[in-house]
């Protein structure tokens, strides 16, 4: 069945005869299951012609949709006999992920959107029974380096919701571009969506394009984003970085920069790749304007945690800076780190005002954690353990893993070969919870996530390049109860159940990397990388 996510249990009766879909199935969705019914019969539908028109509840045969309160709101079971595919969930997102289940039960064409000729469709005999590891099953999109229309958004969206994913992290500004409607300050998406130029590939290839870039989504384009995931069981996480990487921001309204420092009116949207040095000055007119910012996000966002960044923050302008400085006085701050934690504190308290939580990058631990935030840990696994160590929730995302950037294969062809290789087998084998944790702090790590940064994908289909297949053995890391010892997962059986899910991949129409490497057009030749040598770990 190759199924992908691999599901906890697997029971196949022997010589059973299977299920039959045909143009006589209905489905019978029981109260509380309207929602995933509709969807599950619009996929099929498209999929294989057939109406599917709604049974009475309680009818047996057809597809049955129903909830069960003895399981957990994601656990779920799918039993199929010749009679009839029972679904059953503890709540609405469970059923989802049986209806995936079932979608990959079907075969890859139930992946399509209009029928083949002559298709066929039958589901084997079999008793599932489910549930994931972790409840943040994450991916991060960053659409600031290079944008995706939201046409393309929403495609990955169900492209996580295939693979049992339930979190994304929206990167939505960035140095090189804001890309969120803010109607209290216009010119956020007036000046800072939009860059002259921007490099192609790394510094020391000197080369640069001559195209504007540039594109934002407005409010009612993230609220029909927000929903299309909900309607998926995914929560839309937006992250809005401070008080580093805000050159865009600081173009847009140049009082919000170092302005006793640098002359800010003559900034644009960065053209470069890497770490602005253009941050926030730390007065309290910019923390209002961050308020205003995020009364409005908070509007379009129903998600529990709001993602305010905090890394990469380089502390020159504030050292040369006299008002910065006053403010460390001011304040009775020890440094530049303690401001910039002054900053984070602030907002975790404005946002648990507002029944909300503060996820941030690593780097808001130093200068002292604010008490109910959450860290995002990238830099490698050590911010992640400090933090659940000290009782706060992790969400692991470590770069030397599950930066889908990084090349996924040695060679000349692999497209512009940025940071370690990390290959197919090596994200299978990543493990988000590290050996040091006892139980009490292991189980603050709530969850993992794979962070797609897209300084060096230039498109959607470059984005299809990378993510995929990896994200695939992301969503089994991050959902199937694997052996926590990575030497002990069954590589080879994984390998052998993709071959039955790449075709599920093409059925999607997604531009993944092949086992044989990339086609000729997926490779980006004379684009200067920046590989790190050595195995993840060895050299960071
Ligand atoms: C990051 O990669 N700067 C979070």
């Amino acid at each position: 069945m190759d199924l992908i996510p691999a599901p906890l249990h697997v029971q196949t009766p022997d010589d059973a005869a299977p299920f039959v879909l045909d143009a006589g199935t209905r489905i019978a969705a029981a109260p509380g299951t309207e929602g995933v019914a509709r969807r599950l019969r619009a996929e099929l539908s498209a999929a294989t012609g057939f109406d599917l028109d709604p049974a009475p509840a309680g009818q047996a045969g057809g597809l049955l949709l129903a909830l069960d309160e003895t399981l957990a709101a994601e656990e779920y079971r799918l039993s199929a006999d010749a009679g009839e595919v029972r679904l059953t969930a503890g709540g609405p997102a469970g059923l989802s992920h049986a209806a995936q289940t079932l979608r990959q039960l079907l075969g890859p064409a139930a992946y399509r959107t209009a029928p083949l000729p002559g298709a066929s469709w039958t589901v084997p005999a079999v008793e599932i029974h489910d549930a994931p590891r972790f409840g943040w099953r994450g991916a991060l999109l960053d659409v600031s380096r290079h944008f995706m229309p939201k046409a393309g958004v929403l495609r990955f969206i169900d492209q996580l919701a295939a693979h049992k994913l339930n979190v994304l992290h929206f990167h939505l500004t960035d140095d090189q571009g804001w890309r969120i409607e803010i109607k209290r300050y216009p010119e956020l998406t007036g000046t800072a969506a939009w860059r002259e130029r921007s490099m192609v590939g790394y510094r020391a290839g000197g080369r640069r394009d001559d195209q504007p870039h540039g594109g934002y989504y407005t409010q009612d384009d993230l609220r029909e984003i927000v929903a299309y995931a909900a309607a998926r069981h995914i929560t839309v996480v937006p992250e809005v970085d401070l008080p580093g990487h805000n050159q865009a921001a600081v173009a847009a309204y140049p009082e919000l920069g170092n302005t006793d420092v640098v002359d800010t009116a003559a900034l644009g949207t960065w053209t470069d790749w890497g770490v602005s040095e253009n941050i926030l000055n730390p007065s309290e007119a910019t923390l209002r304007f961050y308020e205003h910012v995020l009364e409005e996000v908070l509007e379009i966002f129903p998600s529990t945690f709001v993602h305010l960044g905090g890394d990469e923050c380089p502390k020159d302008q504030w050292k040369a800076s006299p008002a910065a400085q006053a403010r460390i006085a001011e304040l009775g701050l020890k440094d530049e780190f303690e401001l910039q934690s002054h900053v984070i504190r602030h907002f975790d308290s404005w946002l648990a005002e507002r029944g909300r939580r503060l996820i941030g990058w690593d780097e808001i631990l130093e200068g002292g954690l604010a008490p109910g935030a959450a860290v995002s840990s990238w830099r490698g696994y050590e911010g992640g353990i400090a933090a659940a160590q000290a009782g706060h929730d992790v969400v692991m995302c470590p770069e030397q893993h599950v930066y889908l950037d990084h090349r996924q294969a040695p060679g000349d062809e692999e497209p512009i070969p940025v940071g370690w290789v990390r290959t197919l087998e090596d994200v299978y084998r990543f493990e988000p919870v590290p050996p040091q944790l006892d139980e009490a702090a292991a189980r603050h790590v709530i969850g993992t996530q794979a962070n797609i940064w897209t300084e060096f994908m230039f498109d959607g289909r470059d984005v299809d390049y990378k993510v995929f297949p990896r994200l695939a053995a992301f969503a089994e890391v991050a959902w199937s109860d694997l052996p926590r010892d990575p030497a002990a997962r069954d590589w080879a059986g994984f390998e052998a159940r993709m071959a039955g899910h790449y075709p599920r991949l093409d059925a999607l129409g997604i531009e993944y990397r092949r086992p044989d490497g990339p086609r000729p057009w997926q490779r980006k030749p004379g684009i200067v990388g920046r590989p790190i040598d050595g195995r993840p770990g060895e050299t960071c």
